[in-house]
């Protein structure tokens, strides 16, 4: 026994001095690198006032709804149209007279581009700048193009170049992203305001909150009268109008789906099913006039945002990621879905390296891609490419 033993005593012993500074100071590395990060999370999680809402999940299915025929490596038949001179061209709107693509760039400028065999003979025309983000377009009567402007509102410019505000608010409250636009035969004009609350460079918090702040809404030119036709709507998005004028399909981009609404017949007014479960979320959709609607998907239905989509609390930890260091990336296997007139899925296209595609546009045998992030057009040929049948 030895407890007397100044020498034993263990704060006179040398190395157990050293030892108990290294576990404290072990101790201390731990405390700094693991436990205050988690206590510095759970403390802006606490303090931060962003309250996502739960989003009625029941309304859609973890996967898409099966499409029987598909393309799955969409980039490798693709071509770059007019690469570094049309900065995430939104939509993309065809006047077969004068075989010029429209669409509205990040930039404001509303370009024109000649759609030519080659890729390289393509030119491009700065046309319009609307001094905002034109996101939606559609030729009318008269050579006018009609805009979504996701900061102007709804825009008419004329074939000699003049530029009009149609509409920027609808009962009183004031559209903060006009989207999408389509216009029927005789002139009537529909389009989405996708949120009255957050502008497009703060899209993803609407997406994120989870609450309907869009609106299907429309205007007529010959009154100039602007007319909410559906309230609550997640992120309204593309528009467009059936061939049979009798109804709009418009898409909710977080509820994967699109539905009609009717404008004319005994159903005018009511609201029906068009398409469910979609392999992605819907952006913009088109007519190709042979039977098909092409509806741009900016991504397909990943882990992380159907994780994001069930639990608030997740959106809520995404957020003040994007908040403070930068959101993760969520997208992928953007594309393509060709839907027949009846809203059954015939084709898909896509790829892994795809994604925040917005709009499809089928031009005799091509098809070209609109998107809210490249700096070009993407066209594919669909007859060398094709969708191919899985089983
Ligand atoms: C490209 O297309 C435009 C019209 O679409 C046409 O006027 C022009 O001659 C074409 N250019 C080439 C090199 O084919």
């Amino acid at each position: 026994m030895s407890g007397s033993n100044p020498a034993s005593s263990p704060s006179l012993n040398p190395s157990n001095t050293i030892a108990r500074t290294r576990k404290s100071s072990w101790r201390f590395t731990f405390v700094l690198s693991v436990l205050a990060p988690v206590f510095a999370a759970v403390l802006l999680y606490q303090l931060d006032s962003f309250d996502p809402a739960p989003l009625p999940t029941h309304e859609f299915t973890r996967h898409g709804i099966f499409v029987p025929r598909r393309n799955p490596l969409v980039l490798q038949g693709s071509e770059m149209v007019g690469v570094g001179q049309l900065l995430a061209p939104e939509d993309l709107a065809y006047d077969a007279e004068s075989q010029l693509l429209y669409t509205g760039c990040a930039d404001g400028w509303i370009k024109r581009v000649t759609v030519n065999e080659s890729v390289t003979d393509s030119v491009i025309e700065n046309w319009i700048n609307t001094g905002g983000r034109p996101l939606g377009l559609i030729l009318g009567q008269n050579n006018e193009v009609i805009i979504a402007d996701a900061e102007k509102g709804l825009l008419k410019v004329t074939g000699e170049g003049v530029m009009e505000l149609l509409t920027n608010e609808a009962e009183g409250v004031e559209f903060r992203l006009t989207d999408g636009v389509d216009m029927t035969q005789d002139g009537m004009i529909y389009f989405t305001d996708a949120s009255y609350k957050y502008s497009l460079k703060d899209f993803i918090w609407d997406f994120l909150e989870g609450r309907p702040h869009g609106r299907l809404i429309s205007y007529d030119p010959s009154t100039k009268q602007t007319k909410v036709l559906v309230r609550d709507l997640y992120f309204a998005n593309g528009v467009a109008v059936s061939p049979d004028q009798e109804f709009l399909i418009f898409c909710e981009t977080p509820m994967r789906r699109c539905k009609k609404y009717y404008i004319h017949g005994p159903k005018k007014g009511s609201i029906d099913k068009f398409i469910d479960d979609l392999p992605g979320m819907p952006d913009n959709i088109r007519y190709d006039g042979e039977g098909h609607y092409w509806i741009a998907l900016a991504t397909a239905p990943t882990f992380s945002w159907d994780l994001a989509q069930r639990y608030p609390f997740i959106r809520k930890g995404v957020a003040i990621m994007e908040r403070y260091i930068g959101r993760p990336k969520m997208e992928k296997n953007g594309g393509f879905l060709a839907v027949d007139m009846e809203g059954k899925p015939a084709a898909h296209y896509y790829d892994p390296g795809l994604s925040l595609v917005s709009s499809g546009l089928k031009i005799r045998e091509h098809l070209y891609g609109g998107s809210i992030v490249y700096p070009y057009i993407i066209r594919f040929n669909l007859t060398p490419y094709p969708a191919l049948s899985i089983i």
